[in-house]
């Protein structure tokens, strides 16, 4: 089955494919987008060691000559550091503007990956073909582009979108657990904002037992779902900051524990809960709204409560949120499920919606 979305923007429009197996027939879909022979592959060692090769001989059979760089896999990879050796190699193969970059691997290889290919040369093309079901569902989609600096997390960056953006759920299965469920916590994050459809959904599949029938619609609903808000809200003026539902405080718990402790949706997981629960106590969310998105968190196997957590570390750490205005955050908030709203919290009062226990 495929599924086809397109992302329309006013200066482009581009397609978003998923379907189980689509990396063992890419050139087709490569050659209704590009007519050179030239193909980069920029990847990491962990994809690279179970993809790359059938991906590799599958273009080199349709006639492209193909390079493929790898990279480091983690996050230490997203540096001024790596991101000029990606430039160096790109001038060692003697790519020009008109070549065309792949960005196979998860959210790291998107970001830098993609910040390569919207800088070199001015900009030369590339496509999305994501690993991981964070990148699947979220970063490969709406173009953002980055790599960080020490004193911060994507801090150099750029809206470029590329050319499609090509999704294989049957790379998921090779995928750990802890990082499947990473994902699933952004799963639940556009269910809570968006799509009390996919909420009850959630609630009712066993993801195990049906993993190939119900990641497919998955995917495709949370792409559904990030492209039209990206459509709305490109550059991120309003719309598109309610993606950032549980990340203010996902963001500063990851800040906090030094990225170490939790994964991103680990963290994001325990942002929605607690935001919620404390949303639901002040009266602006409908009251159960905590409970159910706890016992999904817990059903995804995520953490939704942090214990023994100094508030003050973490008002410090939101304070350092490159997102955070002069005076104010833009929290977001529930309603209830599926109906998200944003609130202007004046910094100095950011710590009504922190819990005094988390
Ligand atoms: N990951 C949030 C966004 O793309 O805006």
């Amino acid at each position: 089955m495929l599924y086809k979305l397109e992302v329309k923007l006013p200066q482009k429009i581009y397609p978003i494919l998923i379907k189980k197996d689509i990396i063992k027939d890419i050139c087709y879909e490569i050659n209704k987008i590009y007519n050179s022979k030239r193909i980069t592959i920029i990847t990491d060692q962990n994809v690279g060691k179970l993809y790359v090769k059938a991906l590799v001989d599958n273009l080199k059979s349709y006639g492209f000559d193909v390079y493929t760089i790898f990279i480091e896999p983690g996050e230490n990879s997203k540096s001024i550091k790596v991101l000029t050796d990606v430039y160096n190699q790109l001038l060692d193969i003697g790519i020009t503007r008109k070549a065309l970059i792949l960005a196979f691997g998860g959210g790291v290889v998107g970001d830098l990956a993609g910040f390569a290919a919207a800088t070199f040369l001015r900009g030369i093309r590339y496509i999305q073909i994501p690993t991981s079901l964070l990148a699947q569902i979220d970063s490969s989609i709406g173009g953002k582009v980055a790599v960080n600096l020490p004193r911060g997390k994507n801090l150099i960056g750029n809206f470029y979108h590329p050319e499609a953006v090509f999704i294989d759920p049957s790379l998921l299965k090779t995928l750990p657990r802890r990082f499947l469920y990473d994902g699933m916590a952004e799963v639940i994050k556009y269910a809570c904002i968006k799509d009390i459809d996919l909420f009850n959904k959630l609630m009712e599949v066993d993801i195990e037992t049906d993993f190939d029938f119900i990641i497919h619609e998955i995917i495709y609903r949370c792409c559904n779902i990030k492209k039209e808000i990206v459509e709305y809200d490109e550059k991120e003026s309003g719309e598109r900051m309610l993606l950032n539902f549980g990340h203010t405080i996902g963001h500063a718990i990851e800040r906090a524990f030094n990225y170490e402790r939790f994964t991103h949706g680990e963290a994001v997981a325990i942002g929605m809960y607690c935001i919620t629960k404390k949303s639901e106590d002040m009266g602006i969310t409908k009251k159960g709204t905590a409970d159910s998105i706890k016992e999904l968190l817990v059903k995804f196997k995520l953490p939704y409560k942090l214990y023994q957590i100094d508030s003050d570390i973490l008002i410090e750490a939101i304070n350092l949120d490159k997102k955070s205005e002069d005076d104010y955050i833009n929290l977001v908030l529930l309603r209830e499920i599926g109906n998200s709203f944003m609130k202007k919290v004046k910094k100095e009062d950011i710590h009504l919606f922190l819990q005094n226990e988390m």
